[in-house]
């Protein structure tokens, strides 16, 4: 399969997604990490953590943007615990982050690929590609996917009424992406908070997995993710929020429905700042995206499963 790239700010949910990656064995070329859930640096040791406890220690992490491009920065700890992965157990001896950052690791990795050769998943705020879009918009020809979770359907948002986390971190650098004309492939929120495993389906996984420190990882990180949503009075299940980006960019036939649409984003001052417009009449001028609107729950499920422990795949 193409090469892949994965961006990501390091979360409990972006831990999951690396993990289910890595079960079904599409293993990155390169990651790539932002501020976001976390301050940068705890993203990257999230991620490095997260790659060593699926059995993908080797794969070159980058640190990228600390902070947005113009606007101060958000922060979800209250979401993701203090460490950003809620307290799951660390694998020890980990690799470091490379010295190159993520700007100039993918622009290399673009630069030489193929046209239309690279699979991109973004799971954070849009700074990296942003900037590398400004500095060298040739980039985009060797792109053939670049799935992204962020935005709303319907303008509802999880961080403030108008705007979903992801885009409300950067704003502007949402606005450079989505409006790019990249192949974008989107995941809002709304498919994300409807497509749920409850706590009885997760504890049946975890039952049925050996006990090894990758399943007691990613147990410790459905674990949090149950006990914040029932926190938000979601009950007692795990969304699938960046698991659904990747479980999209594994495999396309998932979705259900989709839509396209015209996009742009809300910025300046005020309780509209980052709401993503989604616009299927054209009106807007913008190039048309793919939305995913609703995905096959039961592949959902059996990639969530394989992920449960990929250093113990056969
Ligand atoms: C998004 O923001 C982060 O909290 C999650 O990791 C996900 O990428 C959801 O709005
Ligand atoms: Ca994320």
């Amino acid at each position: 399969s193409p090469v892949l790239v994965v961006d990501t700010d390091g979360g409990v949910d972006d831990a999951q997604a690396l993990l289910m990656l890595l079960g079904a064995g599409r293993v990155p070329a390169l990651v790539t990490t932002v501020f976001g859930n976390v301050a940068l640096e705890a993203a990257t040791r999230n991620v490095l953590a997260t790659l060593a406890s699926g059995g993908a220690g080797d794969v070159p992490v980058h640190p990228g943007a600390a902070r947005p491009l113009l606007a101060p920065r958000i922060e979800a700890r209250h979401i993701h615990g203090e460490d950003g992965l809620g307290g799951a157990p660390r694998p020890a001896g980990l690799a470091a982050a490379r010295e190159e950052g993520a700007v100039d690791a993918l622009r290399g990795l673009l630069r030489a690929a193929a046209p239309a050769s690279v699979d991109l998943l973004f799971l954070g705020p849009l700074t990296n590609l942003a900037i590398l879009l400004s500095l060298d918009p040739g980039v985009a020809v060797a792109v053939r996917r670049l799935v992204i979770m962020g935005g709303t359907l319907e303008g509802r948002g999880n961080t403030t009424p108008a705007a979903e986390f992801n885009i409300l971190s950067d704003p502007e650098a949402a606005r450079i992406v989505l409006t790019s004309g990249l192949p974008i492939e989107l995941v809002p929120w709304e498919p994300c908070r409807r497509h749920v495993m409850t706590g009885d389906e997760i504890d049946a996984v975890f039952a049925s997995a050996p006990d090894s420190e990758g399943r007691r990882f990613s147990e410790a990180l459905a674990r949090h993710a149950r006990r914040t949503n029932a926190s938000y009075g979601a009950g007692d299940v795990f969304r699938f929020v960046d698991p659904l980006a990747a479980a999209l960019l594994l495999e396309p036939g998932i979705a259900r429905r989709t839509s396209r649409a015209s996009l742009d984003v809300v910025l300046g001052e005020g309780p509209g700042r980052g709401l993503v417009l989604v616009d299927p009449s054209g009106r807007l001028g913008t190039p048309e995206v793919l939305l995913l609107e609703e995905a096959d729950l039961e592949r959902l499920h059996a990639l969530f499963a394989a992920s449960v422990d990929p250093a113990a795949r056969g």
